[in-house]
């Protein structure tokens, strides 16, 4: 309790899954809480319980992240901690993602040569979309949020890659760069803002419980017996590794990425 006492904390994404999650965690350790989302209902309804403040904003947008911006400096005067955890799977337009893989699964464990053209049926739009809300809305967010943070003795800025940033998903080369993209800025970022003692750190986690994994059923049991500790992660996996980043106890931590993935892959 009370580790982010008076610190006001803006999770993006943040309706629902592993941002809904980390807002929940923030509020109870004591942090005024804003939540962006897309749609401004659905980040109220998250916000309520927690007497959060909701902005709506696609992170990707410049016009829109400067606005949510003004407002966060409005409604709170301060920015303590920013978490840029807003994202898209990738497989939302293509309903038939998992029925594919899963045939390739097996045709693979059937000892067959099996061939993954996705790239080839990727369209600009979807490569643009991905980069876009990952990596522009990363920046964006960093960029204005930066301007407010800087004035603060410290800063923690959290955000959100994947273990697919490092490993490599196939099938998902736009949401594999992003992510590693969302590393590599992370680093840079951390080296820029020390000298003003704003921590920059990742968190890449590994198959974690939210309606982006949701659509997984067939692959599941799958991939679970892939992971040492022999499921899917929960979302307060990673509000708690959160906590700490954004929290005193980690006031010596700063260009680094935490992985809670069970186990799953090993060497971020
Ligand atoms: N769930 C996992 O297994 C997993 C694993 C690794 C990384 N991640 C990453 O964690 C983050 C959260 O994922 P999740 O599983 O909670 O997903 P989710 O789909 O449950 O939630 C994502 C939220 O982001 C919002 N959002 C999407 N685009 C936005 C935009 N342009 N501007 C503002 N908000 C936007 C959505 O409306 C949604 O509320 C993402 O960046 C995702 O890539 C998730």
């Amino acid at each position: 309790m009370d580790r982010l006492k008076g610190k006001v904390a803006l999770i993006t994404g943040g309706a629902r899954g592993l941002g809904e999650a980390m807002a929940r965690k923030f509020h109870e350790e004591g942090a005024r809480v804003i939540i962006n989302d897309l749609d401004l209902g659905a980040a109220q309804r998250a916000a309520e319980p927690m007497q959060a403040h909701a902005i709506a904003a696609d992170v990707s947008n410049s016009e829109q992240v400067k606005l949510m911006f003004e407002e966060v400096g409005d409604y709170a005067g301060q920015l303590d901690i920013l978490v840029n955890n807003a994202g898209i799977g990738g497989s939302d337009d293509d309903p038939e993602a998992e029925e594919k893989i899963a045939t390739r699964m097996a045709a693979m464990e059937a000892g067959e040569v099996v061939h993954n053209d996705a790239i080839m049926e990727m369209t600009d739009e979807q490569w643009d979309r991905m980069i876009d809300v990952h990596m522009r809305g990363t920046f964006l967010c960093c960029r204005e949020g930066l301007k407010q943070m800087i004035s603060l003795p410290a800063g923690s800025i959290i955000n959100i890659a994947s273990v697919m940033g490092t490993y490599g998903k196939p099938g998902f080369v736009s949401y594999s760069a992003a992510k590693s993209g969302i590393l590599g800025f992370t680093r840079a970022l951390a080296h820029e803002m020390a000298s003003r003692n704003i921590r920059v750190n990742a968190i890449a986690p590994g198959w974690i419980e939210t309606d982006m994994t949701a659509p997984l059923t067939l692959m599941r049991p799958m991939l679970e017996s892939q992971i040492p500790m022999g499921a899917f992660g929960k979302p307060d996996d990673i509000a708690w590794s959160a906590v700490y980043l954004a929290s005193e106890e980690a006031k010596y931590i700063t260009g680094q990425v935490i992985s809670p993935n069970g186990g799953w892959y090993m060497s971020q």
